[in-house]
């Protein structure tokens, strides 16, 4: 049987980040963070543009000094053993990291002897890396000539040459079309299968749920909000009942009547007749029950009755009472580049 203590969220955190703060000037790029990543589970961080993702990996990356607070990764302190810590982690930038005249295989190979693996090993690895994520095919050629997807996955197979412990992921599939983003989330998926554990970033709230264990949303440098994916939706919108009358014709006069019936803590009902059907956000079963009693009461038929559980998009509405990152203006990616160049 399954112990409690077996589960990986129960563990120690491979992650253990407090307080961390860098500035930039005026600019509070990390304000004060505390998170943890449990061993072999996958952390999603989200936030908008300029929220602190980048900085907070190059924290725990080692590449940036932070000002204040401490952070630990595979129970190495990033600021008194630097050296140790590099050599658990991956790392995918946001900005892919690949030589683009060395063909991918080359790519690989390079890696692997800048890891110190001998020649034979690095070949292997290589070889190894390009076969799991699909990439033999194009193995020679130079990555300039590699689709934005086939590049992301080049990345992928780069951060994991030296087999981490702890893998970092920086908006790995911003600027990806559907199709490519669903293979990478599968190349994620397969690695935290192995055990790997992992810090995601990403400002698609469906990646978060597609990945993520727990989600900690980042804004302007701050926690602001963290927990499961479900707990989180759970928090901030409750659920939303959906109904469908048998007869639209009865949308309006539905709506109006749970309106004034005045059911406790049922704030109102959303009709939409495009859809025929009309939405009540309820908090908990019992005024489901006493909506659908209601209708029933009052002489209305149902043709349908569901519930759903919030996007994150409304989550992230929610907390932070903007629009979500992906809709703010402004935004510059690397990745579009890379589409473009490869087509
Ligand atoms: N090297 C730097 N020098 C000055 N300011 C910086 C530097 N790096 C980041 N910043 C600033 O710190 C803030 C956080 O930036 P960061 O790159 O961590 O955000 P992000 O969440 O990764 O955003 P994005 O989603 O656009 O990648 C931003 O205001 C940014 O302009
Ligand atoms: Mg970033």
């Amino acid at each position: 049987m399954k112990r409690i203590d077996d589960d990986p969220r129960h563990g120690p955190p491979a992650v253990e980040v407090r307080g961390l703060v860098k500035h930039y000037g005026e600019t509070k790029a990390l304000d004060g963070v505390d998170l943890e990543v449990r061993e072999g589970t996958v952390l999603g961080v989200l936030g908008p543009n300029g929220a602190g993702k980048t900085t907070l990996v190059r924290c725990l990356s080692t590449l940036v000094e932070p000002d204040a607070g401490t952070a630990t990764v595979a129970g190495y302190d990033v600021l008194s053993q630097p050296r140790q810590l590099r050599r658990v982690i991956g790392l995918t930038g946001q900005y892919a990291s690949v030589d683009e005249k060395l063909s991918g295989w080359e790519n690989l190979y390079m890696i692997g002897r800048l890891l110190d693996l001998s020649r034979r090993d690095a070949r292997r690895r290589a070889d190894e890396m390009l076969e799991r994520f699909s990439l033999t095919e194009a193995a020679r050629r130079p990555a300039m000539q590699y689709s934005g997807g086939m590049r992301r996955r080049l990345d992928l197979a780069a951060s994991m040459i030296g087999r981490p412990a702890v893998l970092y992921l920086d908006e790995p599939t911003t600027g990806l079309d559907p199709r490519t983003r669903n293979e990478v989330w599968d190349e994620v998926r397969s690695m935290t299968a192995d055990g790997v554990t992992v810090l995601l970033t990403t400002q698609y709230m469906e990646e978060a749920e597609q990945l993520a264990h727990e989600l900690t949303v980042i804004d302007r440098g701050r926690v602001i909000a963290g927990g499961r994916v479900d707990e989180l939706k759970a928090k901030v919108g409750g659920r939303t009942l959906q109904l469908r009358p048998s007869d639209p014709a009865q949308l309006t006069a539905m709506a109006a009547a749970i309106a004034a019936a005045g059911l406790d803590g049922v704030v109102g009902a959303r009709a939409v007749p495009e859809e025929g059907q009309l939405y009540v956000p309820i908090l908990s079963d019992e005024q489901l029950t006493a909506v659908v009693g209601l209708l029933g009461a009052q002489g209305f038929s149902l043709a349908h009755i569901g519930t759903h559980l919030p996007s994150l998009d409304e989550v992230f509405l929610a907390i932070t009472g903007e629009k979500s990152a992906h809709d703010r203006p402004g935004r510059h990616d690397a990745h579009e580049q890379y589409e473009e160049a490869a087509v």
